[in-house]
């Protein structure tokens, strides 16, 4: 049984989707939560449902600075972090012909500069506890051309390569840097295509090996492994959650 007792965990991106499956799975085993995203209602429900006294943080990621900003307020309510979810994202599906500069920008800011940035601001408070865990929601898009998002890509590709560095950064620290790649999670990111798109749903499926979208709570029992001492051995590792997608098969299988 993995025991977060006494640990204080942030989860960016925690109102909803893979966030608030990890800030559950978290506070389960134990640790305070410390909930940050836009939404302040979506991020009262998900409080509620959690049992070690969590904090709210309202936090645009998109503004300069922002990253820095959160790390700071952070710290204003507890004295020190041990696990960080780096998992606040947005998708940016532009097909190259329409993807702008802004576009460009402005998904970069969230899922690379804020990420980071808050990352750097914690840190130092990790060390100080003698260690700690953060672990970057990444995505199969870094490890599969996908179509449509290669702005989206680059970003989730920028995350591996820095969980990498900071690993080497930050090992002789004691802070592990690891990364996930969910493949197809069902949460709000894919509503539009899955309601508007006929056949979607069918033909992914048909290109995962375990035959079925992945839940919130796949991703987040990995968070929660990457955050104990479960994995205490592992550092600077990309580990796709996607039910075998990203490298199992991905032609459409022969129906038999
Ligand atoms: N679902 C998938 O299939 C999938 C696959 C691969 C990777 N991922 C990655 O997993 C992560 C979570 O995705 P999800 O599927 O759970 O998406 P989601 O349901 O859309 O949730 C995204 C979260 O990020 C927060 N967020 C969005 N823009 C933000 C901003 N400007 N500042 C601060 N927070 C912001 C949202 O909160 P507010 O709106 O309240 O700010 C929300 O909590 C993302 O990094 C995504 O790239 C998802």
């Amino acid at each position: 049984m993995t025991d977060l007792n006494g640990k204080i965990a942030v989860v960016t991106g925690a109102s909803r989707g893979i966030g608030e499956s990890s800030a559950k799975a978290l506070d389960a085993a134990g640790a305070r939560v410390v909930l940050t995203g836009r939404t302040v209602s979506d991020m009262e429900r998900v409080a509620a449902q959690l049992g070690n006294d969590p904090i709210i943080i309202e936090s645009d990621l998109a503004p300069a600075r922002a990253g820095t900003a959160l790390a700071e307020e952070v710290l204003r309510h507890v004295e020190g972090v041990d696990i960080l979810v780096n998992n606040a994202g947005i998708p940016m599906r532009r097909t190259p012909d329409l993807l702008t500069e802004e576009d460009f920008d402005l998904v970069f800011s969230i899922n690379v500069r804020s990420l980071l940035m808050l990352t750097l601001g914690l840190g130092p408070s990790m060390a100080a506890r003698g260690g700690g865990s953060i672990v970057n929601i990444s995505s199969i898009a870094s490890l599969r051309g996908p179509l449509g998002r290669v702005a989206y890509a680059g970003t989730k590709g920028a995350v591996d390569a820095m969980t990498r560095a900071l690993a080497a950064d930050w090992g002789p620290k004691n802070i592990r840097v690891n990364a996930i790649c969910p493949g197809l999670i069902a949460t709000a990111i894919w509503e539009d295509n899955r309601n508007n798109i006929p056949g979607l749903i069918e033909q992914m499926e048909d290109q995962i090996a375990l035959k079925r979208w992945g839940f919130g709570d796949d991703i987040g029992d990995v968070v929660l492994f990457f955050a104990s001492d479960a994995s205490r051995y592992m550092t600077g590792e990309v580990v796709a959650v996607d039910g075998g997608m990203a490298r199992v098969g991905a032609a459409p299988r022969p129906k038999s």
